[in-house]
């Protein structure tokens, strides 16, 4: 069998990166070149002749490891050059083993613990033959109603860049050429998630300096950190598709940030430059992506049919994508693939094994926020109940709890709150239960009576509602956010009974709850939990843990305050105490003046309803003494922010720390907060800790009027607390050099 080019560069030992790829490109036709450039949908039909022809750069989709196999054997061997594939799949909570949906594992502020669910998804997915991952999703979302919120990270610049450089970590490992390594990618590049009125695709409108100083961040540190790729995202930036949007693509990421990593496009978005009205074809589409910055097209093939005459009629130049190609094979030699493009068909580790789940139910229940604990109805003590109904859609229901994008998820592995719950209590309690209603969404009251007549006989109902998976996720937006269906009702059935509620939500989003908070006793907001989401609710339910997850993006009280974050500008008017009026407390014919004339609405408090960092904990967790090393920082110092945290209750637990900054005057205005560090913390009942948050003073830098990343001088704000709301404040002030 004639030897191909690959298959001599592997013989000829110790070639370098740079050695082996330029070698390979001297050998490449134009053809073969776009080849590279072109990823496929596994259900393509002419996938096979096309990997041989070398028309084929990556395969997304396909999780069948001795179809991959043969897929890498024709690209390997029987293709002329012998270039193997990156084989792409959505990776984003799991692969077999299902953890916290994104903005779940956000609650956690764990990176330790983000990084451990990503490594574990990293090594499921390679056992099936996957080398890259389309995650994080790090596009800061602060609008609830866009169904992609789920996978994101949360409203914060600073936790979304923590949390995806910990996922980055788990997926890349130390190395992306171990055979447990996955590539990651950073995905939507940028700007994706402040679709308007958070409808998918939507256009977005960010000015530069916001888009500078909120929406990049998390991919600047990503980009630093080796992430191995970003997708652009398929939304319209300011008037240019990001797919098309060479000021984004080329002045942004390659020559300010000096990106090496490859950049795919997403679904069909080249084609979809047509659609956006920003070319008139897909020809000019494919120019426009080619020289906007796109090394690879997904899904479609206008690159394969266009790129070739672009070239010809020297609209492109030939080094462009020579640039191009040599990103992708510097990923595949990155990888490993050249060396070894086949994956063992014995399992690097078992899927679903005990170390994954318990790694799991770890991450759902440090996910878990509880946002109402009235008189400590919780945690629950068996032995001062007899009998529990459990109540709702979602309390038995292994794939509704998963969340969205879980393409290769084993349901049955999935452990229900209602299977979890008799599991605990064994004998000791009486469990009933009544589903109330057939799914999340429905209408249909006709079920209420049964769950009512068990709650009516129970010492406590346990309400496991929210959202089934299919409501949030890519396209699955919302225009309202409150509870679907008639569960509203359904709680209101069980409040008349009189039986103390316990409300367990699981969703893929903020759920407005400011009208049912009254009438439930507890209410826990465990997201979308995964696989071992039954147990791990238990455990918080009955005290054999306690609740440490913060939100992670602010929960508002009506979907008419949206946007609402905690970072928000001060605006002339600010709203507080003293001025707001609430529509009730409006005269008849009263003259305007006296409604306050600050930034509010009328028909809601200005607050949110739980602020962005809260959760509450089984223990009391007390802060007092915030203090700064150096009142005078000098700017290029490293200053300490610290306050001495104290656990009063009687219960050992787990409590995120955060501090927040706030520069009082800038060259552009400042946020009234920043989060600007935390820590998850273990304390022992009645033990005290000083917290200490080292500060460098380019952590307080941002974006200027004339778009630089600067220091300015002057006075600021620090707190130190359990919340962004946190009253525990100090000042410092930071001084020219
Ligand atoms: C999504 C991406 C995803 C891709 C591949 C697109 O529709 O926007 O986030 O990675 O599909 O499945």
């Amino acid at each position: 069998m004639p030897v191909n080019i690959c298959q001599q560069l592997n013989n000829a030992k110790d070639l370098d990166k740079a050695s082996y790829v330029s070698a390979l490109l001297a050998h490449m036709t134009l053809k073969e070149k776009i080849g590279q450039m072109s990823q496929f949908n596994n259900e393509d039909e002419n996938l096979r002749s096309l990997i041989k022809n070398g028309a084929v750069g990556s395969v997304l989709n396909e999780v069948d490891v001795e179809t991959i196999n043969e897929f890498q054997r024709l690209a390997s061997e029987e293709s002329r050059l012998g270039i193997p594939l990156l084989i792409g799949r959505d990776v984003i909570h799991g692969f077999n083993t299902i953890f916290p949906i994104p903005l779940g594992q956000a609650a956690s502020w764990s990176a330790e613990l983000v990084e451990d669910c990503a490594r574990i998804a990293a090594v499921e997915s390679a056992n099936n033959g996957v080398n890259w991952t389309f995650a994080p999703m790090i596009d800061i979302s602060r609008d609830p109603r866009w169904g992609r919120i789920a996978e994101s990270l949360g409203e914060d610049p600073l936790l979304c860049s923590t949390l995806g450089i910990a996922m980055v970590k788990g997926f890349q490992g130390d190395n992306l050429a171990d055979s447990s390594s996955i590539a990651a990618c950073a995905k939507h590049f940028a700007g994706y998630g402040a679709s308007e009125s958070g409808r998918d695709y939507n256009t977005t409108n960010i000015p530069e300096n916001e888009l500078r100083n909120v929406y990049l961040p998390p991919f600047k540190a990503l980009a630093d950190f080796g992430v191995a790729t970003f997708m652009a995202s398929f939304s319209d930036l300011n008037g240019v598709p990001v797919t098309g949007n060479s000021w984004l693509l080329n002045d942004i990421l390659r020559n300010e940030w000096q990106f090496p990593g490859a950049l795919v496009s997403d679904w069909e978005s080249i084609p979809q430059l047509v659609t956006h009205g920003f070319a008139v074809d897909e020809g000019s589409a494919a120019f426009e992506a080619c020289r906007a910055g796109v090394d690879m097209e997904m899904a479609s093939d206008t690159y394969a049919k266009y790129l070739p005459a672009l070239i010809e009629d020297s609209q492109l130049e030939l080094k462009q994508i020579d640039t191009k190609v040599t990103r992708l094979l510097n990923l595949k030699f990155d990888l490993g693939l050249f060396q070894t493009p086949f994956t063992q068909s014995t399992p690097l580790t078992e899927p679903l094994n005990r170390a994954h789940l318990a790694v799991a139910k770890k991450a759902a229940s440090q996910s878990c926020v509880l946002l109402k604990n009235k008189q400590k109805t919780l945690p629950l003590l068996p032995e001062k109940i007899a009998s529990l109904a459990v109540i709702g859609p979602l309390a038995n229901d292994g794939y509704e709890q998963l969340g969205t994008w879980v393409f290769d998820a084993k349901v049955d592995s999935s452990i229900t709150c209602l299977e979890a719950i008799k599991d605990y209590v064994g004998d000791t309690v009486e469990i009933k239960f009544a589903q109330g209603l057939a799914t999340s969404r429905s209408n249909n009251q006709e079920d209420f009576n049964q769950a009512i007549e068990i709650a009516l006989t129970a010492d406590v109902a346990v309400m496991i509602l929210g959202e089934e998976a299919i409501l949030s996720g890519e396209a699955h937006c919302r225009s309202t956010i409150d509870l679907p269906g008639c569960q509203e009702q359904l709680i209101n059935a069980i409040y008349q009974t009189g039986t103390p509620i316990v409300l367990v939500i699981m969703a893929g989003r903020p759920i407005t709850l400011e009208k049912i908070l009254p009438k439930v006793a507890a209410l826990l907001f465990a997201w979308h939990p995964g696989t071992m989401g039954g147990p791990a609710i238990t455990d918080l339910l009955f005290g054999s843990a306690c609740p440490s997850g913060k939100l992670p993006v602010t929960f508002p009280r009506t979907v008419g305050q949206i946007p609402l974050y905690y970072g928000q500008k001060n605006t002339g008017r600010p709203a507080s105490d003293d001025t707001f009026v609430d529509i009730d407390a409006i005269q008849v014919r009263a003259p305007q003046t006296s409604l306050g004339m600050t930034s509010t609405h009328l028909d809601t408090h200005f607050t949110p309803l739980f602020p962005f960092g809260f959760g509450l904990s089984y223990t009391q967790f007390d802060y007092k003494d915030i203090h700064v090393s150096i009142p005078a920082v000098i700017i290029g110092e490293i200053f300490q922010i610290s306050a001495t945290l104290t656990n009063s209750g009687n219960l050992a637990a787990e409590e995120i720390v955060q501090l927040y900054i706030r520069d009082l005057v800038g060259s552009v205005t400042r946020p009234v907060k920043e989060l600007k560090g935390f820590q998850r913390l273990y304390l022992s009942a009645g033990e005290s800790k000083t917290v200490i948050f080292n500060v460098h003073s380019d952590e307080l830098a941002f974006y200027n009027r004339k778009m630089q990343l600067e220091t300015e001088p002057g006075f600021f704000h620090a707190w130190i607390g359990g919340d962004s709301t946190t009253e525990l404040k100090t000042s410092f002030e930071l001084m020219a050099k």
